[in-house]
């Protein structure tokens, strides 16, 4: 005899509407600018350019959190000017940005290692975390010296550290030492100019993520780049691992 279906939770087939948490790998950079006949870090600024119009739409969407790939672990090994010109980048975005995002609510978040940056950047990323804390408005993580398998690798040296017993690893354990604990997995992330892979990041939170890319480069991943990852979004219908209602 078939035993009694489980009670499921109303929201587990339902349609997703808009993704709570939206994560993004912000690719093709360099690619919009050899295509211009531009140098790569031409590509990297346009691409800091983009940044407040896409926050701005999701913002008005209804999406609470927005993760943004900035710099992963792997990024260091490109060309020292090129990651000179990443690093001063990031400097200038936080001088040019935070007044603004702050005056909008936003909460600015970092996930990665600031131990490895120039002390000045790691100072201006702390302040701007620090002044935005009591927001309480869109959350904004920017995974910057980010990689998601040392991220796993800190969480175990932690749970380690803490001297806990091995039948007291769980999984919530270890996302609780995760870099930002509080903020949900992504329901979406978007990748940019083509590429399906994740490139180490959040390799723990994306276990059930939707995944979607389109072949426009960050740069002109614009108003109407969002709306259609928005939509395409709200057409999935997330099983985690269980059967879909009759
Ligand atoms: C993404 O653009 C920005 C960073 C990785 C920092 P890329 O620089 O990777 O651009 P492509 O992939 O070479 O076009
Ligand atoms: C991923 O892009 C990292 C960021 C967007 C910051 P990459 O361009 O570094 O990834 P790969 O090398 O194509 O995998
Ligand atoms: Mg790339």
């Amino acid at each position: 005899m078939a035993r009694a279906a489980p009670e499921r939770s109303a929201s587990l087939h339902a349609d997703p509407g808009a993704p709570r948490h939206v994560a993004i790998i912000m690719d093709g950079n360099g690619r919009w600018a050899s295509e211009r006949g531009l140098p790569r870090l031409a590509g990297h600024r346009a691409g800091a350019d983009n940044l407040q119009r896409v926050l701005r739409t999701l913002d008005s969407s209804g999406v609470g959190f927005v993760t943004l790939y900035a710099f992963s672990t792997e990024n260091w090994n490109r060309p020292t000017a090129e990651v000179n010109g990443l690093l001063e980048l990031m400097r200038s975005v936080i001088g040019d940005c935070v007044e603004e995002l702050h005056q909008r609510k936003v909460r600015i978040r970092h996930l990665g290692e600031l131990d490895n940056i120039p002390a000045s950047l790691a100072d201006a990323t702390r302040e701007a975390v620090e002044r935005t804390a009591r927001n309480t408005g869109l959350n904004l993580c920017v995974a910057f010296d980010y990689g998601g398998r040392s991220e796993v690798v800190r969480a175990v040296r932690r749970i380690v550290a803490s001297g806990v017993s091995e039948d007291e690893v769980t999984e919530q354990l270890i996302r609780d030492n995760l870099y930002l604990p509080d903020v949900p997995d992504p329901d979406l992330i978007i990748r940019t100019a083509g590429e399906q892979r994740l490139s180490n990041f959040l390799i723990w939170q994306a276990a059930y993520s939707e995944y979607y890319q389109t072949p426009a480069y960050w740069p002109d991943f614009d108003d109407v780049e969002v709306e259609r990852a928005l939509n395409e979004f709200k057409r999935r219908r997330r099983r985690f691992g269980a059967l879909p209602e009759e």
